[in-house]
C-alpha cells in the first residue's frame, strides 16, 4: 500500500492507473477510522479495480469555535485498517499542500450549505465542497463514496457535482451504527460514559419521529414534535434542531412523504452529535440511491 504524502508524490502513485483505464475508486475521510469508513472502503472495493483513501483533517470545515485541533488523529492504527482492507494506497497532505500560500479560491454551495446544519456552522459546506472538489481533481476517481450519516454533505456534493460537471459517480453508503443505534462517528469518542449512555437518545428520537410518521403525521411540525419531546426527556442531551427535510434540496416543505429523511443535532455534554433517518423504514430498504451516467454529464434532469 502506497502512502502519499504531497500532491507530486499522489500524482506518480496515480499515473499508471490513469494511463491504463482503471476504475479508482475514492474514500476520503478525516481519519480516525471506525467502522463506517471501513464499510465505506468495503463497498469501494467491491465496485472498483483499485481503492484509495484520503486522510486530511480539513481546516477550512471548522468553524472558529469548533474542535480542529483536538479532532481525533491516529494515523497509525488508521494506516493498519486500510492495509488490511487491501486499499491500494493513501493520500495524506499537509494543510500547507493542500492550501498553498496564495490559495484564495472557495466552492459556495449556495442554499443548501446555509440551511438546516449550514445555518449552525457558517462557512462548513464550503470549506467540504472545496476540499472534496480539490480531492477529486487531485484523484480523478470513477467513484466516490461518502456516508449517508452526513446526509446534507451528501447532497452538497452531489450537487457540486452535477453543476460543476464533474465526472464522478457519487456513491452514498448506509449509516453504520453501535447496537444501540448510536451512529458511529469519529467524535464519539469524545462522549464519557454517562454521555455515551445519553447519546442513544439521538436514535430513539428519530425512531419516535418514524412513528409518528407511520401513525399519520404529515407536516413538519407534528413529526418534529414527536423527536422534540424524546430528545427533552434526556437530561444530558439538549437539541439543536430536528427537522424533516427533502434528502436532496433539505427544503423542509409540507407535507413530508416516504422520501423524506428526519435530520438531528444534539448536543450530550460538550459533544455535538448529528444523524437522520428515513421517515419511511420501506424507502430506507430499498438502499443507497446513485447517479446514473447520463445525470453524472448533466445530460439529464438531476431528479430520480
Ligand atoms: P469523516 O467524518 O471522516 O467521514 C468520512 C466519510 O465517512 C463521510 O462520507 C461520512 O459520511 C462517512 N461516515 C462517517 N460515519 C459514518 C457511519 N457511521 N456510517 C457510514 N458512513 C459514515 O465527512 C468527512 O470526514 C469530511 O467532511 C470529508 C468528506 C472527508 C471532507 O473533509
Amino acid at each position: 500500500m502506497w502512502v502519499s504524502q504531497s500532491v507530486a508524490e499522489l500524482q506518480g502513485s496515480l499515473r499508471s492507473c490513469w494511463k491504463s483505464s482503471t476504475s479508482i475508486g475514492l474514500v476520503p475521510t478525516m481519519g480516525a477510522l471506525h467502522e463506517g469508513h471501513r464499510s465505506l472502503v468495503r463497498r469501494a472495493r467491491n465496485d472498483n479495480d483499485v481503492t484509495i483513501c484520503s486522510i486530511f483533517v480539513n481546516p477550512t470545515q471548522f468553524g472558529p469555535n469548533e474542535d480542529f485541533t483536538r479532532y481525533p488523529r491516529a494515523l497509525e492504527r488508521d494506516l493498519a485498517l486500510l492495509e488490511a482492507e487491501s486499499v491500494a494506497g493513501v493520500f495524506v497532505p499537509t494543510p500547507v499542500d493542500m492550501y498553498p500560500s496564495g490559495f484564495d479560491t472557495r466552492i459556495d454551495v449556495g442554499e443548501l450549505g446555509r440551511i438546516i446544519e449550514g445555518a449552525r456552522r457558517p462557512g462548513h459546506f464550503s470549506g467540504v465542497a472545496t476540499v472534496v472538489t480539490k480531492l477529486f481533481n487531485l484523484t480523478r476517481p470513477s467513484r466516490a463514496y461518502f456516508g449517508q450519516k452526513d446526509a446534507q454533505q451528501l447532497a452538497v456534493i452531489r450537487q457540486i457535482t452535477r453543476d460543476l460537471n464533474i465526472p464522478v459517480e457519487v456513491i452514498g453508503c448506509p449509516t453504520v451504527r453501535e447496537p444501540d443505534g448510536l451512529a458511529l462517528s469519529s467524535r464519539n469518542m469524545y462522549l464519557s460514559p454517562s454521555e455515551r449512555l445519553a447519546a442513544t437518545v439521538l436514535f430513539r428520537a428519530l425512531n419516535a419521529g418514524r412513528d409518528a410518521y407511520r401513525q399519520g403525521e404529515r407536516t413538519n411540525a407534528q413529526v418534529r414534535d414527536a423527536v422534540t419531546v424524546v430528545v427533552q426527556s434526556e437530561r444530558l442531551a439538549v437539541l439543536d434542531y430536528a427537522e424533516v427535510v427533502d434528502p436532496d434540496s433539505f427544503s423542509s416543505d409540507d407535507p413530508c412523504t416516504d422520501r423524506s429523511i428526519i435530520v438531528i443535532a444534539a448536543r450530550v455534554g460538550t459533544t455535538r452529535l448529528i444523524d437522520n433517518l428515513t421517515v419511511s423504514a420501506e424507502y430506507e430498504h430499498q438502499g443507497p440511491r446513485t447517479l446514473h451516467r447520463q445525470q453524472r454529464t448533466g445530460t439529464l434532469p438531476s431528479q430520480l
